[in-house]
């Protein structure tokens, strides 16, 4: 008896691998390692390959401590990702600790490169991104407990609790980046022009040059 293969399974299974191989956020890897060579002045997609490692260039002790929270945003983002680990060059994962303190705020941002997921180590926070339709999709997440940012949705985490909080962040890139928005909006450089604000916020030339001049990089 001939087999009796299903290819309408078959050619559905190929269609969710082919689909697959796009979801992931780096490209795949074509070696064991290619550890960062920062210092290098090729420029290509990533970062070219060191020829002498050792397993120091795939540790990282920077997470140990808390990061500072005594800042404008009561917030700290302590990254380990390709720039501090230079060992994860081409794997496609990296990672973060937030330290918050009470009232702090992690701005809304996006990783234009990452999905994001935090697991709560302490504290309680309140969390959402929203989507490309402005939906809010939000949360009050507590000690233990996992949320999840969508790539290249806007999010934001925020300590309404009495006492300190802190993540543990993983990402699905090397190199994740973050663009914050009020920051990318109102204290770029150079600056976006006053009328392009005014307009897209329906507010005056008085109100975007207060914020502009808020978010200013500290000299
Ligand atoms: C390779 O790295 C080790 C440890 O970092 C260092 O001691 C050694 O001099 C390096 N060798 C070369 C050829 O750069
Ligand atoms: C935050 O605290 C640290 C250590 O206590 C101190 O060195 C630093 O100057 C403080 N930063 C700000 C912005 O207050």
């Amino acid at each position: 008896m001939a087999p009796n293969y299903d290819y309408g399974m078959m050619i559905g299974m190929l269609i969710v691998i082919f689909l697959a191989s796009f979801v992931t956020a780096d490209p795949e890897l074509l070696q064991d390692v290619c550890v960062a060579d920062l210092a290098s002045d090729v420029k290509l997609n990533g970062f070219s390959c060191k020829t002498n490692i050792s397993a120091d260039d795939f540790f990282f002790a920077g997470l140990t401590k808390p990061g500072l929270t005594n800042n404008t945003f009561g917030a700290t983002v302590t990254p380990a990702s390709v720039q501090q680990i230079t060992g994860l060059n081409t794997l496609g994962v990296s990672m973060a600790c937030i330290d918050y303190a009470p009232g702090g705020l992690n701005p809304p941002h996006t990783h234009p490169r990452a999905t994001e997921i935090v697991f709560v180590l302490e504290g309680e926070l309140d969390v959402g991104f929203i989507t490309t339709e402005n939906k809010l999709f939000s949360k009050t997440i507590k000690t233990g407990e996992i949320f999840t940012f969508p790539r290249g949705l806007i999010h934001f985490q925020i300590n309404n609790g009495k006492v300190p909080a802190a993540v543990i962040a993983g990402f699905n890139s090397q190199f994740p980046g973050t663009q914050r928005v009020a920051n990318a909006l109102f204290a770029s450089s150079p600056t976006v022009e006053d009328v392009v604000l005014t307009k897209a916020f329906q507010v005056g030339t008085k109100l975007v040059e207060k914020v502009k001049s808020r978010l200013a990089p500290k000299k």
